[in-house]
């Protein structure tokens, strides 16, 4: 990536802060999220953990301009965002897809506003079927195939459109064990081919340390950053990895500390556990 791309494609997020108007909370105000600061050089991967309500998703969707009411600036490339735009993808939980479209179709519906000719878009369409893996399926319709290829179209249909960051908000938190561990590696591997911009939120330790050059700790009430933990692994990375596991038990022990689950916190954890939802 050369120095212009470099810094087009950086995003920093300054002194952000969002409150919810809200009938339970003191003052009718909810702060959600409280002087966040972060900063995602071109090309890295982030993951955010945190507990359930500290404004994960709040966050992303900030990022992904669904939100224009909030405190502090985003900016991507040195440009403040404006609403949403197609350099910047996202990848839900929930796979989205439109169910009377096919494969091909789902994913060509990222490119719907792209200047391109129907050629240019078929060929960009067939080139992300193969990304993701999904050759042979290109006919066919999101109830003929399973959660894990649904979510490999998601994942090809958010990156059609050559987006400068990709947003992903638990792309696979519905998925079985050996599927999301399966899913990993290919979003692994799809990173390294593509080197975009990505930002993962994830209930999944094992996984925010696996993929991330950067792990974001939040905690809740109102969502904050706890720490940044840096993560020097070389890719392809090994889950057997002795360093892998060292820095992954770094993380999860912030989880059993008090307070970081926020007031609904459940029975205390198994340390040993190595994965924890909450
Ligand atoms: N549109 C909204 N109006 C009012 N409150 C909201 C709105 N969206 C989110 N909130 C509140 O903001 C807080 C953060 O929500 P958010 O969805 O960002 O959390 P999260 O960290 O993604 O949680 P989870 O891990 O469960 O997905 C919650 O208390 C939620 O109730
Ligand atoms: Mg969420």
């Amino acid at each position: 990536m050369n120095a212009v791309a470099a810094a087009e494609n950086e995003l920093r997020i300054r002194a952000l802060g969002k409150r919810y108007a809200s009938t339970q909370a003191a003052g009718g105000e909810l702060q959600v999220l409280d002087n966040i600061d972060l900063h995602v050089p071109a090309g890295r991967f982030v993951s955010i953990v945190g507990a359930s309500g500290c404004g994960k998703s709040t966050l992303l969707r900030l990022v992904l301009g669904l939100e224009d009411q909030y405190e502090g600036r985003i900016t991507l490339g040195g440009q403040p965002i404006a609403g949403t735009g197609p350099e910047r993808g996202i990848v839900f939980q929930d796979h989205r897809l439109f169910p009377w479209l096919n494969v091909e179709q789902n994913i060509a519906v990222g490119l719907r506003n792209a200047p391109l000719t129907p050629a240019e878009k078929r060929e960009r369409v067939a080139e992300h079927v193969a990304l993701v893996g999904l050759q042979g399926f290109e006919q066919s319709f999101p109830h003929q195939i399973s959660g894990g290829m649904a979510q490999r179209v998601a994942i090809a249909r958010g990156l059609v459109n050559r987006p400068r960051v990709l947003l992903l908000d638990e792309p696979f938190g519905a998925l079985d064990a050996l599927t999301r561990a399966r899913l990993q590696n290919e979003l692994q591997r799809i990173w390294q081919a593509e080197r975009i911009t990505m930002l993962l939120v994830t209930h999944d330790v094992e996984e925010a340390v696996f993929l991330a050059n950067q792990v974001v700790v939040m905690q809740p009430h109102p969502g904050r950053i706890r720490r940044i933990v840096d993560v020097d692994l070389p890719h392809p990375r090994h889950r057997s990895d002795p360093r892998f596991i060292a820095l992954r038990d770094d993380v999860l022990a912030d989880f059993l500390e008090p307070g970081v689950l926020g007031a609904e916190q459940p029975p205390a954890p198994d340390p040993s556990s190595w994965r924890l939802a909450w």
